[in-house]
């Protein structure tokens, strides 16, 4: 990788403390003026409003500060980060990271879009209802089935809502009691085994085989039995292999009376290739805030699409968006209706970025996007051939689709690099940190990298040519990578301390009860 010329950087160290350290008592940001005269006559003292055993007996201990203090501290926060916009993350596989149009946030913060309420009557939100209506339609096409929820807060979030949907169907055919296993394979994201676990089934995950890395479809004729209540399963896995005999998975749970569901959260891979519906099963989510533009939010402002055949129709979250021929309006009549998945209607936002972002593609560009990003993908793994101490787990298949899981087994027996290490060594050259895998590592020392159809071909070989660099340096200098990150506004911090009760504090006041205060 001589041919690749890697960045110099180092982050901003503004060793910034907490705000609630800063400032003093009695400083402002803002003056508010009290209230006039002819107001106080008019309504009188505003504490009256609030019966008194809800009062404050003293005001809340919030941070004081004029407002450059404030600016400052903000600014110098953002910039001790290394934002998404400037990096290259390709690591973070089973993620989809990709460029999110600035454009769609513009589109976003039009007042038509931003001064929208929750609680407006239909007949005034016709063109968000509208939006959120043709959305479903371009999910419909896209996935093969028939109707949509976009209510869900995240894909696993989407994934309960299909558990939730398994169990209701059972619930309705009398079948509940009997029917409390749920399959899913090792590779499917861990979602697709907690969600359903959090709905109340028993587990069972099929283990891959040792060369092909693909679920054993005799385990699965093991696994199926009148208890079985569905299979929820990722397909291409959480190693980029795409099962081709999905449709007889589905096929042998069907037959045993079980609903089919499929985590589609890796579609990046799949647009105008293969739909859910072909592939016979009966439900299926995807993860709008990644493969579909809209930025991953760390938690934030997601949103799972749930999409089901026409059978299922009647068990989706309400309200539904309709359509009745003259206006779009909430349906709320769905027989069997799991309920809400939370309130109000989900993050619409995150629909009006994706939606404007297929209306940018067409159905062409949504296909172009797989080719893509298998391309991509492909490309990446040929480039690190070669990389001392790295292997792709389960080389037999050549062929990856979204993302490829790598193994530093051999780098850690030589030099004692682990994955971690280089995880950490690789924000040094201004690059996040990529993502290891799910826990437990079936595949030792893991990295996932996901070059979806963002990445240009310099942008891989430069990430490419970091992990060669890294694992050169490692057999040189290991303890580079074992003390890194060398060029970042933190140095390597005590892991152990996030595992220790004792010591981590979820809330500034449970920092001071544990550590004392001002320290
Ligand atoms: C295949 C798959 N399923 C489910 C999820 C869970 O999605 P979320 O993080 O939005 O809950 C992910 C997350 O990346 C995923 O990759």
């Amino acid at each position: 990788m001589a041919d690749v010329r890697l960045r110099r950087y180092h982050a901003e160290v503004w060793n910034e403390p907490v705000i609630t350290e800063m400032g003093r008592s009695g400083e402002r940001g803002i003056r508010i003026s009290g209230a006039g005269e002819e107001i106080r006559e008019a309504v009188g003292d505003a504490r009256s409003y609030i019966p008194s055993k809800m009062r404050r007996g003293r005001p809340p201990r919030l941070p004081e500060l004029s407002q450059p203090h404030v600016l400052r501290h903000f600014l110098r926060l953002s910039r001790q980060t290394l934002g998404m916009a400037v990096n290259i993350d390709i690591g973070l596989g089973t993620c989809t990271m990709k460029y999110s149009p600035i454009v769609n946030e513009d589109l976003l913060r039009l007042p038509e879009f931003a001064d929208l309420h929750p609680l407006q009557g239909e007949e005034t939100v016709q063109g968000i209802l509208e939006i959120v209506h043709r959305f479903a339609a371009f999910m419909k096409e896209i996935s093969g089935m028939d109707e949509f929820t976009f209510q869900p807060g995240g894909g696993a979030h989407g994934i309960y809502t299909n558990a939730c949907i398994i169990r209701k169907y059972h619930e309705v055919q009398g079948e509940l009691g009997q029917r409390d296993e749920i399959i899913t394979t090792l590779f499917s994201h861990p979602a697709d085994a907690a969600c359903p676990a959090t709905a109340g089934f028993k587990i069972i995950s099929l283990y891959p085989d040792g060369e092909t890395g693909l679920p054993d479809i005799e385990a699965l004729k093991a696994a199926v039995s009148e208890r079985t209540a569905g299979a929820m399963i990722t397909n291409p896995e959480d190693t980029g292999i795409f099962n081709p005999r999905i449709d007889e998975f589905v096929e042998i749970v069907h037959e045993a009376g079980g609903l089919c569901a499929y985590d589609q959260a890796n579609s990046n891979a799949l647009f105008g290739i293969a739909r859910a519906r072909e592939a016979g099963f009966d439900m299926c989510h995807f993860n709008i805030h990644k493969a579909f533009s809209s930025p991953h939010g760390c938690m934030g402002p997601a949103c799972g699409a749930v999409g089901v055949r026409e059978e299922l129709a009647e068990y989706l979250p309400v309200p539904v968006v309709v359509f009745d021929g003259s206006g779009y309006r909430l349906d709320y009549d769905r027989r069997h209706s799991i309920g809400r998945a939370r309130q109000f209607h989900g993050n619409l936002e995150a629909i009006v970025r994706a939606y404007a972002w297929v209306m940018s593609l067409g159905a062409e560009g949504l296909r172009k996007v797989s080719e893509t990003s298998i391309l991509n993908t492909n490309y990446l793994i040929r480039r690190m051939s070669g990389a001392r101490g790295v292997s792709m787990a389960y080389p037999k298949q050549a062929v990856r689709l979204d993302q490829v899981r790598f193994s530093l087994q051999e780098l850690k027996e030589d030099t004692g690099v682990g994955t971690d290490d280089v995880s950490r060594r690789v924000v040094d050259f201004g690059v996040q940190e990529y993502f290891t895998s799910h826990h437990p590592w079936v595949v030792p020392e893991p990295f996932l990298p996901e070059p979806c159809e963002t990445y240009s071909k310099e942008d891989i070989d430069r990430w490419v040519a970091i992990i060669h660099r890294i694992c050169e340096e490692a057999y040189a200098d290991p303890e580079i990578a074992k003390t890194a990150p060398h060029s970042q506004t933190i140095s390597k911090i005590d892991q152990e301390m996030l595992n220790d009760p004792a010591r981590w504090a979820m809330t500034w006041r449970a920092y001071e009860r544990k550590h004392g205060k001002g320290e």
